[in-house]
């Protein structure tokens, strides 16, 4: 059993969040709302109770969690140090929805890091995850409170159904904001390294920085390579039951392929599709089959192909739905311009894609 607290994300009742917090400090697993995603959180201080992070969500120990923190003196607790570099960013981003990876402090069991030498750090603002790391009086690590290898949960409603009370208390304080997880930068290589995309742009990063940062193919989520730079690059992601085809590449080259791309994931009479995409493009592409015969069973618009705020937002709930319309034997997924958390989604689809086609 667990208790569920629905929250006020502007006026949190104090109660609830003190609840959770004691829950933290003696060791037990807390869902909370994030600005980015929800979080299956615990002390991170405490490996027994880390460990059981690893255990509720069905996640391969070598991959290692990231550690919350409501203030800068928190965070020099974990990290071994923060150069001058990291505060660069931090200063003008925290709290928000950037990580850090940095030399890791002693104080951090090596669970939580999976045996690394550095730790991700990262200060949520979210005024229900900020008031219970600050109650709880030490660090709260966390991943994404959705099962291993599923879409994220961006609602209290997909932690509740995600978890099926296997923590102790979930604090649901409706939709999340920006829908894709932080950005993740490792400060511990030169130049730094775009392990993650998400709501800050790489160009802010270098903005700041006043450096290059070395954007891999991975982190677009193109190559799974055999030795990730991170450890959670290696598994497939974000993924809901159905399969999902990308059309990947240049927005405007999608009409060239759609057509033999639906005939291939169509393979059998009787087999239904759903479309998802950018508004414009799904218009215009469901259109097109629509003259040709094919009738997509179901139509996912995003959000506006030059606004990929709306998509991000849009986009773990989408894939969710798809498995829940019932009937789609397969969705086909039109691609975002990869400017701005364009980059972010495009990462998010092609892990969770299980085809891709080069348009
Ligand atoms: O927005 C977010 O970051 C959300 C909310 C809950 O804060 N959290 C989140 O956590 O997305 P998770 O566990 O789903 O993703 C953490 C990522 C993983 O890909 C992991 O491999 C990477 O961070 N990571 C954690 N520690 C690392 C380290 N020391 N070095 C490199 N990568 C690390
Ligand atoms: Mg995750």
């Amino acid at each position: 059993s667990c208790e569920i607290y629905r929250l006020d994300p502007e006026k949190p009742d104090r109660r609830a969040v003190e609840r959770a917090a004691e829950t933290i400090k003696r060791g037990g697993l807390v869902a909370f709302p994030t600005e980015t995603v929800y979080g299956l959180g615990a002390d991170a201080l405490n490996p027994r109770a880390a460990a059981r992070i690893f255990e509720v969500k069905g996640r391969p120990p070598d991959n290692p969690l990231i550690v919350h923190v409501s203030s800068l003196r928190m965070a020099r607790l974990v990290a071994a140090e923060i150069p001058e570099r990291a505060l660069k960013l931090v200063e003008k981003l925290w709290p928000g929805p950037l990580t850090v990876v940095l030399p890791k402090s002693p104080e951090v069991p090596s669970v939580v890091t999976a045996g690394l030498g550095t730790v991700a750090v990262r200060m949520p603002a979210h005024r229900v995850a900020l008031e219970m790391i600050e109650a709880a009086g030490r660090p709260v690590a966390a991943p994404s409170a959705n099962p291993s290898g599923r879409p994220s949960p961006t609602s209290g409603e997909h932690v509740v159904r995600d978890l099926d009370c296997r923590v102790d208390v979930i604090l649901d304080a409706g939709e999340t904001f920006f829908g894709v997880e932080s950005t993740i930068v490792d400060l511990t290589r030169t130049p730094p390294v775009l392990l993650r995309p998400g709501p800050i742009p790489v160009e802010v990063l270098e903005k700041l920085l006043g450096e290059r940062v070395v954007v891999p193919p991975e982190a677009r989520g193109l190559r799974a390579s055999e030795r990730p730079l991170a450890p959670g690059m290696k598994y497939r992601h974000y993924a809901p039951e159905t399969p999902l085809i990308l059309i990947d590449g240049d927005p405007r080259a999608v009409e060239r392929v759609i057509e033999a791309a639906v005939r291939e994931a169509v393979k059998a009479r009787g087999m239904r599709f759903a479309l998802a995409g950018p508004d414009e493009l799904v218009d215009t592409v469901a259109s097109m089959l629509l003259r040709r015969g094919a009738k997509p069973a179901w139509i996912f618009r995003l959000g506006p192909l030059y606004d990929t705020t709306v998509a991000a937002r849009r986009l773990f709930k989408t894939l969710r739905r798809i498995d829940e319309v019932g009937a789609v034997d397969v969705a086909i997924i039109l691609p975002f311009p990869e400017r701005g958390i364009g980059l972010a989604v495009m990462n998010r689809l092609r892990k969770a894609a299980s085809r891709r086609v080069e348009a």
